[in-house]
């Protein structure tokens, strides 16, 4: 089992999902279970700052993964205030374990894989990079997706989202004390995921010896 955790546009989607596709892994995005809790609450009109309306917006999710308003910027800083709730955090709790659990292994990233999810994963990447680097990619995305974005806005919130998810009690967004810190500032895509591979490859060896 796989698990890839770090802060906001610091690659660790794309790498975990080219990670699954090299390993034949299945792979779970867990951001899209706390932007799925978001955006029920959004569409129902609830609201964020009540930890029990949070928790009626976990029941019964259904995600539909293509849908872009998961994505949009108000239910981003949705999903980050309401991923503090310790009860949202355990309504989500047995689908990503059993996710984790399946044979074969799996492969999920997110902030708390490797060290609430799944402590005892075979190879853990925390993965990261500047804000700064972080900013330019996001409004990069945000551009090609046709939605607006300005470098200012964007890191100033990437900032304040980094800030909470580090912040809160429950699950904060931390390295586990077993995982390979991959900085990624200086990589392209393609080095990133090659660098990846070769990171877990190691840890991967190391644990059938
Ligand atoms: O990875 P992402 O940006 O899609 O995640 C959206 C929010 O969900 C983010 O602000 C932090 C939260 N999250 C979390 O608390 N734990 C996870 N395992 C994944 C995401």
């Amino acid at each position: 089992m796989i698990a890839v955790d770090g802060p906001a546009a610091s690659g660790k989607g794309t790498i975990a999902q080219a990670l699954a596709a090299h390993f034949g892994l299945p792979h779970m995005d867990t951001g899209l279970l706390y932007r799925a809790v978001a955006l029920n609450l959004w569409r129902w009109g609830g609201d964020p700052a009540s930890e029990f309306e949070a928790l009626r917006a976990s029941d019964m999710l259904s995600i539909d993964p293509v849908d872009d308003e998961l994505r949009s910027e108000p239910v981003s800083r949705i999903a980050s205030s309401i991923s503090a709730y310790p009860s949202v955090r355990t309504a989500l709790l047995d689908r990503q374990r059993q996710f984790a659990g399946q044979p074969g292994g799996a492969v999920l990233d997110g902030r708390d894989i490797g060290t609430v999810i799944a402590p005892d994963a075979t190879a853990k990447l925390f993965v990261t990079a500047s804000a700064e680097v972080r900013a330019q990619r996001r409004v990069r995305e945000l551009l090609e997706r046709g939605m607006p974005a300005h470098y200012d806005d964007v890191l100033a919130d990437i900032r304040a989202r980094d800030e909470r998810d580090t912040a809160r009690e429950v699950a904060p967004l931390k390295p586990a004390s077993d995982a390979i810190i991959f900085d990624t500032s200086n990589l392209d895509r393609d080095a990133a995921i090659a660098e990846a591979i070769r990171l877990v490859d190691g840890r991967l060896a190391h644990s059938h010896s």
